[in-house]
């Protein structure tokens, strides 16, 4: 079997955007529409994938950077001409079939793709082009039947009749072509219409006048056709993915009592009966447990979250947190940090780059950055580890059971022993031994009588 390719159409700049990037690297759920396409083709089985680029090439060249081939049109002179630059691409694949989308179509889905090319190569067809039904056809490409039913062409709207305006079956743009056929067919495309664009969709009349077998593949998915023009259309495509991805996680067993604000991406993972309260934000590839409370009002990037964890206000990126963790209100995980099993962060307490031991707390106004802390210890409020001198960043050990006192600055690198105590208001500048108090502040002196000696005395 001979391997398929696919073509991504990118070179639109979408001036209704009011962006300097491309069109394609606009965002829907933080992810830019060109990934959604380039997933949905990989997802489909088709991995070699080339990428038309147009206004903004070396943003998103650089964007994709190597992950796709890619071609350049210096010219816009429409989706036939888009095609005829990847010419060579798709002459690697003669003998198989070549998908064409349009980048700025996120929601194209795997299953159509694939279920269009299984009548594509069943019926031995030239072209198969997936079509949907919509409510409001206005400003796509139509698909007008013969009497029969059978497939006569696609007419853009600005050619379109009266009569043909009113077909709400339209041209998703995604098409799957025998690659000999298409290569034979660029060729015969002309620009003569009142754009002056190679339309690609003259491929199908063309085709059809020369006895080839062309069909339309109807997707049960409406949204596979749409894109943004602006912004505003923009937004409407993002509400429609986080709604989507929403109902998906309500029915495999999360509970999302109120969607307001909370927006999860696809790509995680969160087990049942836990409760994602609104203001919530899951995304790249989160995996959280079962029976946990994430929200109000958090924001994790790429962690993994056990089960049972409470998550309150919190902002956690790029770490892990073990069963139990209860954090919160307003905690800050910065990257690369291990929070252990029953652990407790309390009140604006921030830990990067650290690992915390099993039931170790951590209840309010605390910095730990650069530490090893083990388990079972106990900091008070607002303890430091002050673990940049300026030049270089240092680590601080804190092992089993340990007591931190109110207050204590800890200057990295340093070591407090197992089951040692330091005193409230320390700054600790020297390893403590285990099981010692480290007392490391200016004695208090008394000034008798000092407030009337002096005259103060109201
Ligand atoms: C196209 C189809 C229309 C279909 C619609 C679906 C044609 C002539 N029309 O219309 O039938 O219903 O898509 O959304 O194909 N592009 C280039 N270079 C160009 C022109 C376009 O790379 O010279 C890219 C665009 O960036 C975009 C895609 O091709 O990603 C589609 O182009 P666009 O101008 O949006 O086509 P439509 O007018 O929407
Ligand atoms: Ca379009």
């Amino acid at each position: 079997m001979h391997k398929n390719g696919a073509v991504i159409l990118a070179g639109g700049q979408g001036t209704r955007m009011r962006s300097d990037k491309p069109k394609v690297l606009a965002e829907v759920l933080f992810k830019p529409m060109i990934d959604w396409v380039i997933d949905a083709a990989k997802a489909a089985g088709v991995e070699d994938i080339c990428v038309v680029t147009g206004y903004g090439a070396d943003l998103l060249e650089k964007y994709l950077a190597n992950r796709t081939e890619t071609v350049h049109q210096s010219e816009r002179l429409g989706t036939g001409h888009a095609v005829m630059q990847a010419k060579e691409f798709i002459a690697k694949h003669t003998g198989g079939n070549v998908l064409i989308l349009n980048g700025d179509a996120p929601f194209a889905d795997a299953k159509t793709i694939s279920d269009a090319l299984a009548q594509h190569t069943n019926e031995n067809c030239a072209q198969t082009v997936i079509s949907a039904c919509v409510e409001n056809p206005y400003g796509y490409g139509r698909i007008v039947r013969n009497k029969d039913g059978s497939f006569m062409c696609i007419t853009e709207e600005a050619s379109a009749s009266e009569e043909v305006k009113k077909i709400n079956e339209i041209n998703s743009g995604v098409m799957w072509f025998d690659a000999d056929e298409l290569l034979c067919v660029l060729g015969k495309l002309k620009n003569d219409n009142s754009k002056g664009e190679y339309y690609l969709t003259d491929t199908v009349d063309i085709l059809l006048g020369e006895g080839k077998k062309v069909t339309a593949f109807t997707s049960e998915n409406p949204d596979a056709v749409l894109g943004a023009n602006t912004r505003v259309q923009l937004h409407e495509l993002n509400e429609i993915a986080r709604q989507k991805s929403l109902e998906s996680f309500m029915l495999s067993g999360v509970d999302i009592p109120f969607t307001d604000g909370v927006i999860i991406t696809p790509d995680c993972t969160i087990g049942t009966d836990t409760q994602i309260l609104p203001g919530t934000i899951l995304r790249d590839g989160c995996v959280v447990g079962n029976d946990c409370i994430i929200g109000p009002s958090s924001l994790i990037t790429d962690c993994k979250i056990g089960n049972r964890c409470t998550l309150n206000r919190v902002q956690a990126e790029n770490s892990t947190i073990e069963d139990g963790a209860d954090l919160g209100p307003f905690m800050h995980v910065r990257p690369n940090s291990h929070i252990g099993k029953n652990v407790h962060c309390g009140n604006f307490t921030e830990v990067k780059n650290s690992t915390i031991g099993e039931k170790t707390s951590i209840s309010h106004l605390t910095y730990v950055g650069d530490s090893d802390v083990g388990s079972g210890v106990n900091f008070g409020c607002g303890t430091v580890t002050t673990n940049y001198d300026g030049l270089q960043k240092h680590r601080t050990t804190i092992e089993d059971n340990c007591f931190i006192g109110c207050n204590t600055n800890l200057i990295a690198p340093v070591t407090i022993g197992k089951n040692a105590y330091t005193a409230a208001g320390s700054t600790i500048t020297e390893d403590v031994p285990p099981m010692n108090l480290a007392v490391a502040r200016a004695r208090q002196i008394n000034k008798e009588g000092w407030v009337e000696k002096t005259g103060r005395k109201k």
